[in-house]
């Protein structure tokens, strides 16, 4: 074992395809039978993560260790038995020699957001949230410039207000944009929420419990919630408007690709790794893992983590769903000083050229012109 600081971060499949991508021999396999092969496969390390370099030399390497559940799984079974099958793969990780342990997509969702996964677990843990909500708000704000959309003038729908992610966003986006809708399902939640923090927002805001209706009245849309279902459909999008999706899985419906040439949609979450990073599937030594993402890019969650360990700080640096922005403003410039870049742009599983955004700066000239606002 090296003497570097070592992460691991706790991975699953978000979706049958992502199973049948690392592991082929489940392709044709029915739903049922996949799931339940998933419901019986204990933690295992997956892929070995090395080549992480900040600027200045300093070095980490880890793993991604599988808790092999789906989303739907995560939120079906009992809770204290997926707290227990995430418990386990950190234990793995810490065996392996992990120091910090990040939460990825759902094992950071389920629950209490980490912090019960974090009581019970041998190491320090995060969600990666903190960096997630900046490179998000980034994000949204490149594909605000890329559309011409003055941000100060605009209105902004956040998708999954009350959540660890989206309520940090609509307090990080308040000073940018003209104004903000908050949309959740739950009523009684979103509306204390709006209550307590509509008179400290730097903008005007209102909140709705209807998300067609938040994404109707939206130039800009970002978009972070919990659910397993497509939940911005094309019909409901402004012409031009630019989105910014955090959910994993998506919430973006696939139609807005086919159907809305002149919307653009971004993933938000995905970061440059700096140094030579290789992502070594365990079994199949010298084989990459396909992250599906481009080369060198890792999830911004993922990237938290790799941070705390190449800056040694081993400690549960985000949980829960009440954020501090100061630490969210401390990651991201943590995150910089190791070398870690905003993403390409990339949607629906490719990159956006910048013919792409040329072509939908045009597409929304000319649907202006034929659709009236
Ligand atoms: N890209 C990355 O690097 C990255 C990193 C971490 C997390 N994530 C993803 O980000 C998402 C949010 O994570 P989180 O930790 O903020 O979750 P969270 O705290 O559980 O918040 C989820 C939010 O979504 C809302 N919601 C759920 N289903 C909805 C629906 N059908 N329509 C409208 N709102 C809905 C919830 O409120 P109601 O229940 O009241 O609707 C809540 O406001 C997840 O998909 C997670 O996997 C991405």
């Amino acid at each position: 074992m090296t003497d570097l600081p070592k992460f691991c971060f706790i991975i699953h499949p978000l979706s049958l395809e992502d199973v049948a991508r690392y592991e082929p021999g489940a392709k044709g396999k029915g739903a049922p039978i996949v799931r339940k092969i998933l419901e019986w496969m204990p933690a295992w390390a997956a892929v070995h993560v090395t080549g992480v370099r900040a600027p200045d030399g300093r070095e980490t390497e880890g793993w991604f260790v599988a808790a092999p559940l789906l989303p739907e799984q995560m939120l079906a079974f009992p809770r204290e038995e997926v707290y227990e099958r995430i418990v386990r793969a950190i234990e793995l990780g810490a065996e392996l020699g992990a120091q910090v342990a990040g939460l990825g997509a759902f094992t950071g969702v389920v629950g209490d957001g980490g912090v019960t996964v974090a009581q019970r677990a041998p190491i320090p843990v995060t969600t990666g949230n903190s960096l997630t909500i900046a490179a998000g708000v980034q994000s949204l704000l490149r594909g605000a410039r890329e559309m011409g959309i003055d941000p100060a003038a605009a209105t902004a729908a956040v998708i999954g207000a009350t959540g660890s992610i989206g309520g940090a966003c609509v307090r990080l986006l308040a000073p940018h944009v003209g104004r903000l809708v908050l949309v959740a399902r739950n009523a009684t939640r979103l509306r204390k929420m709006h209550d307590d923090l509509a008179g400290s927002l730097a903008c005007e805001s209102t909140s709705t419990t209807d998300v067609a209706e938040g994404v109707r009245c939206a130039q800009l849309v970002l978009t972070a919630t919990s659910s397993t279902q497509d939940v911005i459909e094309p019909e409901d999008l402004q012409t031009g408007a630019a989105v910014c999706e955090l959910s994993l899985p998506h919430d973006v419906s696939r139609r807005v690709a086919s159907l809305r040439p002149d919307v653009l949609v971004t993933e938000g979450g995905n970061m440059l790794v700096p140094g030579e990073p290789r992502f070594e599937r365990v079994r199949e030594r010298g084989t990459e893992f396909d992250l599906n993402l481009p080369p060198r890019t890792a999830l911004a969650c993922m990237s938290e983590t790799m941070v705390l360990a190449l800056e040694q700080r081993f400690e549960c640096y985000t949980l829960g769903r009440g954020i501090d922005l100061e630490r969210v403003l401390e990651m991201e410039r943590m995150a910089e000083r190791c070398g870690f870049a905003l993403g390409g742009m990339r949607a629906f599983d490719t990159a956006i050229t910048p013919e792409r955004i040329a072509a939908a700066r045009e597409a929304a000239h000319e649907r202006r012109a034929r659709v009236p606002a």
